[in-house]
């Protein structure tokens, strides 16, 4: 994997800001940015414009629902995720509203509201880290998921703070260069 080229039509800045880190200031979410995430969300596009994303969120200031959310993450994700001051579950609504039939786009399309809310976050000057560790049964046991909606990613959210809080090998993670395929590995103008 190598760094990403420079090209003459330079990304969009929130792209290029935007990266998971794991550290946090000590500093709450505020709630209008809060509201601004959702809000970004809420414009994704979604197959037959279904919307089928849900946030449960909880900030510091509900330690018992925060709590909650946290007991779901995997060991490993425990050790950063309890610094930041907001946790969302997103979830996916399994079955399109219209005819309870499965919806095949649902994941992808909650993806596409996540990617939003990452962007606007970065534009907001928030870290967003989305956590796919976790145990879905024990937040669906935690939440009181119904059925019919899935638990996809938790994410950790809170302006970033200082790595040299974090353990030794989370720190070194937090500061090494980022690493990307080359478009030529995944991009192609011919048929296989
Ligand atoms: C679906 C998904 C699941 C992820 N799960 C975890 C996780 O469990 N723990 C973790 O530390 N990072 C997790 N990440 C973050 C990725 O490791 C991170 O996005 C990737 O290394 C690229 O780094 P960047 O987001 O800073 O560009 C996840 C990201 C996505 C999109």
């Amino acid at each position: 994997m190598q760094k990403s080229a420079e090209f003459e039509s330079p990304i969009l800045e929130v792209i290029q800001m935007r990266r998971s880190r794991r550290a946090y200031a000590d500093k709450p979410v505020e709630q209008d940015k809060i509201q601004s995430l959702f809000e970004a969300a809420r414009w994704a596009p979604s197959s037959v414009n279904e919307q089928p994303w849900l946030y449960l969120y909880a900030t510091k200031d509900q330690p018992e629902l925060l709590g909650k959310i946290f007991d779901a993450l995997n060991d490993s994700n425990k050790v950063w995720a309890g610094n930041a001051p907001l946790l969302i579950v997103s979830l996916a609504r399994k079955n399109f509203i219209r005819n309870d039939r499965p919806n095949e786009s649902a994941r992808y399309d909650l993806g596409a509201a996540n990617a939003f809310l990452s962007l606007q976050a970065a534009h907001l000057g928030l870290n967003v880290h989305q956590i796919g560790g976790f145990h879905a049964a024990k937040a669906i046991e935690n939440l009181n998921i119904p059925d019919y909606y899935e638990p996809v990613v938790i994410m950790a959210i809170g302006y970033p703070g200082d790595a040299a809080n974090l353990p030794e090998n989370l720190k070194l993670r937090e500061l090494a260069p980022r690493e990307r395929y080359v478009q030529q590995a995944f991009v192609m103008n011919q048929t296989f």
